[in-house]
């Protein structure tokens, strides 16, 4: 639940590559031309109210739980890995990999903050780009190990 929110918020892919329309058609009101290049904001989609709510901008990662919500394309209101033809094909070699990574540092360590910086300090802005990296990195304490 917390990779996907994770995912929600800060996709690290926001805006995939452009899809052609092939004929006249309508969506959501607004008339698309054949041949027009559409961008669809993965970022956007993970934030709109309409389908996440009033706390869309939260990070709460209990909203995917009872839900089968998950991010393989059938769920137009969570892409983190885009959706239809072109979708992610890495998509369980990266979640293999993110997992992978949680697994190692999470179970063994105790983690903090640099002393006298509470949560609220992190900063979570996004670098622009095609992939999104934080502006700012992450800086945590020397973890210590609960076994020692
Ligand atoms: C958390 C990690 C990753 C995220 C969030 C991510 C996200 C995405 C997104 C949003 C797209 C565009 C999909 C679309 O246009 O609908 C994409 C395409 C692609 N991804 Fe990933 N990706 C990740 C990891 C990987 C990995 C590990 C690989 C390969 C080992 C990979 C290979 C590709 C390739 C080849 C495409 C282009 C597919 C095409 O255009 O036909 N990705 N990815």
């Amino acid at each position: 639940m917390v990779i996907k929110e994770s995912l929600r918020l800060h996709p690290s892919g926001p805006l995939p590559p452009p899809r052609e329309c092939m004929k006249d058609t309508n969506v959501a009101d607004y008339d698309i031309p054949a041949k027009a290049r559409v961008y669809v904001s993965i970022w956007s989609v993970g934030r709109d109210p309409k389908y996440w709510g009033d706390d869309a901008e939260d990070f709460r990662p209990e909203r995917f739980e009872n839900t089968a919500v998950n991010f393989k394309g059938a769920h137009m209101e969570f892409i983190p890995f885009g959706a239809g033809r072109r979708i992610c094909p890495g998509i369980s070699l990266a979640m293999a990999g993110v997992e992978l990574v949680y697994a190692s540092l999470l179970p063994e360590f105790d983690w903090a903050l640099p002393y006298g910086m509470v949560k609220e300090d992190i900063d979570l802005a996004a670098n622009m780009g095609l992939v999104c990296s934080k502006k700012v990195p992450l800086v945590l304490l020397l973890p210590s190990s609960p076994l020692t």
